[in-house]
């Protein structure tokens, strides 16, 4: 174990290595995005035995009536015995996490499932539209306990408009945000502008971004707030709570989640192995976690190149080949997912932990599979942007394997708004083959399967009267 520069720490609530190798300690009251002492991701730990833990997750019930206290209120914060390294006091909520649980029987019968096992986690319902609140309210909340004075991030959109929304909200910080060039959807760009974030427009994708945020905020002393930073990822671990709540504490058999930079995915694994450990269920789901075959790391990894977490010891010499070869071809993310447009995922160990812990799987979906996916989650009442479609595109993909059985619940989270990304909707949907050529043809697209076009009809009453009884 190395304990170099490790903090000693007697508080039941503390930051430690992800690696069993090395398992070093760090104070909640210190700053970093990685292990000083080996580089590796950091966890934020829990003593469970000196915390007042829930017996039954029913436990949570009693506070429905209390629902006009805020932190009672917030879809994070209620769960808090669950992710305690914060006093009430310093907790920094907007009233996050209020999204549903659907059952959709249309989406079902698209994706093959008997009706009523399909369900679609809502997260574009956040106050910022996107699943990112769920973990800013947890990372802004240490940045706050820590007495930070600016955030930064570096993002494809969700996370920064999040950033910018809480500092925003709260004045408690200003917002520094780092974005490629060209790769941002002009609904989340302008969500960061008019926030008032000092946006940072560099030439490059994410993947560039991402490293010089992280040199940036290190240089000037700036609190970072990616999914580097191990607090995000305690927030985002009350999203499966919530799903667990609508489903009346019952597990579902499959998680399907997008894969970016795999947060989500590795919040979803810590937190079921942490319910798991409590006694607080006594099942595990399976998570599949989808990547666009534009950016498609993951899948190329676990599924065709074996690579596996091992107990903590896994084979990092598959991760720098397979790297060296992206950089050989200059090969670059290229999907009309945006959010997801990442080829160098920052929580790829947590994700292959998580993947370990739940007897998970990955898929890779075309940007067609995404579109046509995004069009029949919308046609049933729930808009949400590329990205999220691609669960289930994917939920579709493994019921067409025969991996997922007809009668089996599903749950696909839904991780972003459709308002977010209206420019693919409206080339799908568009009746002009040029706009569509222009904004989807590049990426593969070549049939919008379930396009809604607009009638074009001349201004004359007869006229329209005639379309709508030709079109209805
Ligand atoms: N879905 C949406 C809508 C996203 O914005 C993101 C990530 C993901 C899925 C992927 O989630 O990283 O946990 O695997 N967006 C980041 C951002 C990268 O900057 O907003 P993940």
């Amino acid at each position: 174990m190395s304990t170099a520069t490790a903090t000693a720490t007697s508080a039941a609530a503390y930051q430690k290595c992800m690696m069993p190798a090395c398992g070093a300690t760090y104070d909640v009251g210190e700053v970093h995005t990685s292990c000083p002492a080996c580089g590796a991701l950091l966890d934020i730990t829990y003593d469970w035995d000196r915390l007042p833990t829930p017996t039954s997750l029913r436990d949570f019930e009693r506070k429905w009536s209390r629902r006009n206290e805020p932190l009672e209120r917030s879809g994070v914060w209620r769960f808090r015995e669950l992710l305690p390294f914060a006093p009430d006091e310093k907790i920094v909520s907007i009233g996050e996490g209020q999204t549903p649980l659907h059952p959709s029987v249309g989406v079902a019968a698209y994706v093959g499932m008997n009706p009523g096992r399909m369900l679609l986690q809502y997260e574009g319902m956040n106050p910022s539209g996107s699943f990112k609140d769920n973990g800013m309210t947890a990372a802004f909340t240490h940045a706050h306990m820590i007495g930070a004075q600016r955030a930064a991030c570096a993002s494809t959109g969700n996370t920064s408009a999040s950033l910018a929304l809480y500092c925003g909200m709260s004045r408690l910080m200003q917002a520094v945000i780092f974005i490629g060039s060209g790769k941002i959807s002009y609904g989340k760009l302008s969500q960061a502008l008019d926030y008032g974030a000092l946006t940072m427009q560099i030439t490059g994708d994410f993947d560039d971004a991402m490293q010089r945020v992280r040199e940036v905020s290190k240089r000037l002393g700036i609190y970072l707030v990616n999914s580097v930073n191990p607090f995000r990822l305690e927030g985002q671990k009350t999203i499966m709570l919530r799903v667990l709540e609508s489903l009346n504490w019952q597990m579902p058999d499959w998680i399907c989640v997008p894969g970016g930079n795999l947060g989500n995915s590795s919040s979803f694994g810590k937190a079921f192995h942490e319910l798991h450990k409590l006694g607080l269920i006594d099942r595990m789901p399976r998570i599949a976690i989808i990547n666009a075959a534009g950016a498609d790391t993951l899948y190329e990894l676990y599924e065709k190149r074996g690579l596996r977490w091992n107990d903590g010891a896994p084979d990092t010499k598959i991760i720098d080949g397979y790297y060296a070869e992206l950089d050989a071809a200059s090969e670059r993310a290229d999907t009309i997912a945006s959010a997801i447009e990442i080829n160098r995922p920052v929580n790829l160990m947590k994700c292959l932990r998580a993947l370990q812990c739940t007897g998970g799987v990955v898929r890779e979906v075309t940007d067609q599979q995404i579109l046509d996916a995004k069009s029949q989650v919308a046609a049933n009442g729930l808009g949400c942007e590329p990205a999220s479609a691609a669960s289930v595109a994917g939920a579709k993909m493994l019921r067409e394997e025969g991996v997922i059985d007809p009668d089996e619940q599903v749950v696909c989270v839904l991780t972003g708004h459709q308002l977010k990304d209206p420019t693919a909707t409206v080339a799908y949907h568009s009746s002009d083959q040029n706009e569509f050529n222009r904004v989807l043809g590049s990426r593969g697209v070549n049939t919008a399967t379930y396009a809604n076009r607009a009638v074009q009809v001349e201004n004359d009453l007869d006229a329209i009267v005639r379309a709508i009884q030709l079109n209805s």
